[in-house]
């Protein structure tokens, strides 16, 4: 039941002239037609693209059965990035009913691509940020939300994996009553760190890169196993550029430099706005090896204490703004 079929659209058919690796990232025609029916009952009807450019692209979608709106993330079958996928759906199937973790409907493939339904949340922190006109949070919400995020990481590190691309576009807001809530997405890079004993599984000496540059910790420039320490040390960062609308890095090209810089930059650099009281949060991530258990309450009260009284009834800025 395509009604609106585009006969034009190559839906991820190579078109004369194209590279296949022009099938994945911002140059990818949608993947999906509008209208197209997902699910073994045929219960989800696809309605627009919402993101893509990254791995995959996300749709909005409709539950035919109850009217309610819905997320898809569809990513190609059978190339590399499709183990992301599986592992993305593995992530979120564990955390099924967990605070900040988008419900998951149904998972299943669709042609030649596997698709996910899941809860549909709001804009991510990177897109608010951009569309706020200071370009910056305000450091009462960064501080509401970065104690939010330290509670999603506790819950998610609880069940023994870790995030590995924690970044503002990775964190969504919830709709409607939702909407004061921060839901993280983007499994697709998440690792186990723990064994089904508790143990730590063992460290690799040299690890591939995992990540995006601009947020990962010094450790993974150095291409060390990651830990719980690191997901929080992308929090940090994250929170740097929310708060202050920049990272010190932004115009530096070379990784190793980039890398030097995070080793060196004295708190204050990075946040020039933040109260002093926030170095700490910095040194006790520095006091952390990649197997340590993180005291997650201790960073939560190391936010709470820059700011005078937590309010989590306030409304956001963006909500205020109608952004
Ligand atoms: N459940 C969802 N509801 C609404 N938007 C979503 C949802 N999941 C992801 N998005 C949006 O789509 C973007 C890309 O999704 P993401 O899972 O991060 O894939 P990618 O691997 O392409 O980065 C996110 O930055 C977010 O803005
Ligand atoms: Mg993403």
């Amino acid at each position: 039941m395509n009604r609106n079929r585009n006969v034009n659209k190559q839906n991820g058919h190579l078109k004369p002239g194209q590279k296949p690796s022009d099938l994945r990232g911002k140059n990818a025609p949608p993947y999906m037609e509008k209208d197209t029916l997902l699910g073994k009952e045929k219960s989800f009807m696809v309605e627009k693209m919402i993101a893509g450019g990254g791995f995959g692209q996300v749709y909005r979608a409709r539950n035919l059965d109850t009217g309610e709106e819905v997320a898809v993330k569809v990513e190609r079958a059978g190339t590399n990035d499709s183990q992301r996928m599986i592992l993305e759906s593995k992530v979120l199937d564990e955390m099924l009913g967990i605070k900040h973790f988008p419900i998951v409907y149904y998972i299943g493939p669709h042609s030649t691509y596997n698709f996910i339904v899941m809860q549909m949340l709001g804009k991510n922190l990177g897109d608010i940020r951009k569309l706020l006109p200071t370009k910056r949070i305000s450091i009462h919400s960064a501080v509401r939300i970065g104690i939010q995020i330290v509670e999603a990481l506790s819950l998610l590190h609880g069940k023994g994996w870790l995030h590995r691309d924690l970044k503002p576009t990775n964190c969504c807001l919830g709709l409607d009553e939702k909407r004061k809530t921060v839901y993280l997405v983007d499994f697709g890079m998440s690792r186990k760190f723990r064994n089904d004993d508790g143990s730590h599984r063992d460290s690799r000496h040299y690890c591939g890169f995992r990540g995006t540059t601009r947020y990962c910790s010094y450790r993974m420039h150095d291409r060390r196993e990651q830990g719980p320490v690191d997901d929080l040390w992308c929090l940090y960062y994250s929170m740097a550029e929310l708060i202050e609308g920049y990272l010190p890095w932004r115009d530096v090209e070379s990784v190793d430099e980039m890398a030097q810089m995070k080793k060196i930059l004295k708190h204050k650099m990075i946040f020039p706005s933040m109260p002093s009281r926030f170095a700490s949060f910095d040194r006790n991530l520095r006091r952390l090896r990649q197997t340590s258990s993180p005291d997650y309450v201790k960073f939560q009260n190391i936010l709470a204490s820059c700011i005078k009284f937590v309010d989590n009834n306030a409304e956001f800025e963006w909500d205020v703004l109608g952004v």
